[in-house]
């Protein structure tokens, strides 16, 4: 780690590098963060072949149609009043069937570039990132005959804040003081992605369960085996590599019931060159 600096002069190197030194600490991944561009990382994952609708093999589609299946269908038991997203980044696809479920959805993030970026879509200012084929492609799994401008209007109406968290923390929304325990966490793509280590992926899990009522839902979608990912032109983040046996596992040792694990491999011409990551994983965990 120079200068406390991710960087990259190809593939992942520099972050495999300082894996195998033991030298990523979870300071070390916050000093990272520093150069996450949100406009970048939703350029590079958030558009074609990763979000093409029209095919059921790339990665949002099937994101989206597991997050529909789960809240709309399975045994019906995803549901409350309170839903935090944990990391939720610059993104809101992954709130797009919830948002029918919670009357009242938190937002987080780590980083103040992303609450903005969310809070610039909230409040419908212009020059922000197009949603529109997200949200018809929402309206179109629900099949209730909604429309997008009315979906992202429900959206926006159930999210009532986006605020800082941080997943090391034992307190991770710290200083904000939660009136009532959620009834559901959903988390993209964070953990994994903001832990230097298996054990640091341990511990912000448990953290989190603080958070949320006992019975309540844990929706949680992931990369596999991935170690690392761009941010920005040209900056890499390390990611602690995942299987489904360590994500399975580490649920039950914080005190979940595993209810549906799914996983999805990607195609080749998902690698865009942005990561390494080789699947995706989504499970929905019930704490005990
Ligand atoms: C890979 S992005 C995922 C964004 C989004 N959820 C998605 O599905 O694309 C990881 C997110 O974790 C956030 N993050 C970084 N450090 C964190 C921390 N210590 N606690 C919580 N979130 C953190 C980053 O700012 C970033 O938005």
């Amino acid at each position: 780690l120079k200068g406390g600096k991710a960087q990259s002069s190809g593939r992942g190197d520099v972050p495999e590098m300082e894996r195998a030194d033991k030298e990523v600490s979870v300071a070390a991944m916050k000093e990272y963060y520093k150069q996450f561009d949100p406009r970048s990382y939703l350029r590079y994952n958030y558009i074609p072949p990763r979000a093409d609708f029209t095919r059921t093999d790339s990665i949002v589609p099937w994101k989206l149609s597991c997050l529909h299946l789960i809240v709309f269908h399975a045994i019906g038991d995803v549901h409350g009043r309170t839903l935090i997203d944990i990391g939720s980044g610059p993104t809101i696809y992954q709130l797009l069937s919830a948002c029918e479920h919670f009357s009242n959805i938190i937002m987080t993030d780590f980083l103040e570039v992303n609450r903005q970026e969310i809070r610039r879509w909230l409040h419908g200012e212009p020059d922000t990132f197009d949603w529109t084929a997200f949200l018809q492609h929402a309206c179109e799994l629900e099949g209730k005959g909604c429309s997008w401008p009315e979906k992202a209007k429900r959206l926006r109406t159930a999210i009532h804040d986006v605020i800082p968290i941080d997943v090391h923390s034992p307190n991770p929304l710290h200083p904000y003081s939660l009136p009532e325990l959620a009834d559901c966490l959903v988390s993209s793509f964070c953990l994994e992605a903001v832990s230097p280590d298996r054990t640091s992926f341990q511990k912000a899990l448990t953290n989190l369960g603080t958070l949320l009522k006992p019975n309540g839902h844990f929706l949680m979608i992931g990369a596999l085996d991935e170690s690392y990912y761009q941010v920005a032109d040209g900056v890499h983040i390390p990611v602690v590599p995942v299987d489904q046996e360590f994500v399975s596992a580490t649920l039950k040792s914080c005190g979940y019931e595993i209810c549906t694990f799914q996983c999805y491999t990607l195609p080749q011409d998902m690698k865009v060159g942005v990561d390494d990551v080789a699947g995706i994983f989504f499970v929905k965990a019930k704490k005990k």
